[in-house]
């Protein structure tokens, strides 16, 4: 059996037959952990769906890493992020950000993610990488949107960003330290916007979430500015990740891409099984609050549980098929944006129209995009990403 801990592990693609054999044999299963007493690895789909909706058995407080501990004090500043907390807490700030993410908020976007995928194309000639050049400033650009970030700050924005969340790649050469003084500065600069908003409203995030809710709760600036570094964390990789599989995907299936190029109205099905296909966020941890069970087995108080989505995508018992990549698949009810809880993905449609756009500008400007070698995979037992991506941009010809 591999050792789903280890980041060595994804490097060479998801171990997809691993967690099937896991599925299959074992769905509860108990998995060693080198840096404590072992954790529950959960396979099918409706048991990452459970533990998923009832967080009042499996906690988010006490960290989601599948691995190890934060130490204390970073602990601390981690429970004030939605991520980290449970209901009813959770509730009450999840009530007050959900304003920012209405569908009317996330559709008045629908323009400028048109824009930067133009821009960002534009700048696309002859052979290019496409994480560099498309998906990663992509999702950047839409958060520095979404923030209301003046212009002259997306610089900054972006280099507290990749070192916030580079720290424990070798190829930022940055540390743990730096990324932690990153945070530091992100939050501080949400801080001052969320002042600034104060002194002078205007119509855009950051001024709807610092508005009061219907029993006068409101977020102060501290909790705005530590929400800017979820939004950043959250909405970064994640989406970079689903646009570079969702690309190589394609390369993998030019019988798929050709469908897609025939016939646009499959780009909304598309995207779903582009994430439940790729899956960008491969598992989060929970932690048993009382003796339960998870199917037939028993589970301590105080057990660590993880959900591994990219196997619950993958459970032939919902999904017919599951290794077959079909960009007209329906129903698709994968849990690549969470298994459905409290915790579901804040940023889902913003993700799915970032997808929809970017696949469909692709598609108009470069239908005959191509692959010129193999993709280089980032080493992350958590992200299932690709750094590099070689590619020829090719537009169409005549
Ligand atoms: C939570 C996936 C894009 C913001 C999550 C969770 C997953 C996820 C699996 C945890 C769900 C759970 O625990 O039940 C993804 C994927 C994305 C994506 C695959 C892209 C394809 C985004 C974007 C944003 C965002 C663009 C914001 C700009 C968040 C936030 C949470 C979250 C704030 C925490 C919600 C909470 O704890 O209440 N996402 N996400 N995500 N996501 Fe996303």
């Amino acid at each position: 059996m591999i050792e789903l801990y280890d980041p060595a592990v994804y490097e060479r693609g998801v171990p997809y037959e691993d967690l099937g054999w896991l599925r299959e044999n074992s769905p509860v299963h108990w998995h060693r952990d080198p840096q404590g007493p072992g954790f529950w690895a959960v396979t099918r789909h409706a048991d990452v769906v459970h533990v998923s909706r009832h967080p009042e058995l499996f906690s988010s407080y006490e960290g989601l890493a599948m691995i190890g501990e934060y130490p204390e004090p970073d602990k601390e500043l981690q429970r004030l992020l939605i991520l980290n907390q449970d209901p009813p807490e959770h509730s009450r700030r999840r009530s007050l950000v959900n304003k920012g993410f209405t569908p009317r908020m996330i559709s008045k976007l629908e323009q400028h993610i048109r824009e930067v995928c133009d821009q960002l194309l534009d700048r696309c000639e002859g052979e290019g990488d496409f994480v560099t050049q498309v998906a990663a400033p992509l999702p950047l650009q839409v958060i520095c949107e979404l923030l209301g970030a003046p212009v002259a700050d997306r610089d900054l924005l972006f280099d507290l960003s990749n070192r916030l969340i580079g720290w424990d790649d070798p190829e930022f050469q940055t540390t743990y330290e730096d990324g932690q003084h990153a945070g530091g500065e992100l939050m501080a600069y949400g801080n001052a916007l969320a002042a600034e908003r104060m002194r002078e409203p205007r119509d855009d995030l950051i001024t709807r979430l610092i508005r009061p809710g219907p029993d006068g709760a409101m977020l102060s600036p501290d909790d705005v500015g530590m929400f800017t570094i979820l939004l950043v964390v959250a909405g970064n990789e994640t989406t970079r990740n689903a646009a570079s599989n969702g690309m190589q995907a394609f390369f993998d299936h030019p019988d798929q891409w050709r469908r897609l190029l025939d016939d646009r109205s499959l780009l909304e099905p598309a995207v779903e099984e582009l994430v439940r296909w790729a899956t960008p966020v491969m598992q989060f941890r929970r932690t048993a609050t009382a003796d339960t069970t998870i199917g037939d087995q028993p589970i301590r108080k105080g057990d660590k549980v993880v959900v591994f989505y990219n196997a619950a995508n993958r459970d032939p018992a919902v999904f017919p098929d599951p290794d077959v990549f079909d960009i007209g698949r329906d129903p698709n009810p994968h849990v690549g944006f969470g298994g459905g809880g409290p915790h579901f993905c804040l940023g889902a449609h913003l993700a799915r129209m970032e997808l929809r756009v970017l696949f469909e500008t692709i598609a108009r400007r470069f239908p005959d995009i191509a692959p010129k070698g193999e993709a280089r995979r980032l080493r992350s037992n958590f992200i299932n990403g690709i750094k590099e991506m070689p590619v020829a941009f090719r537009p169409p010809q005549g």
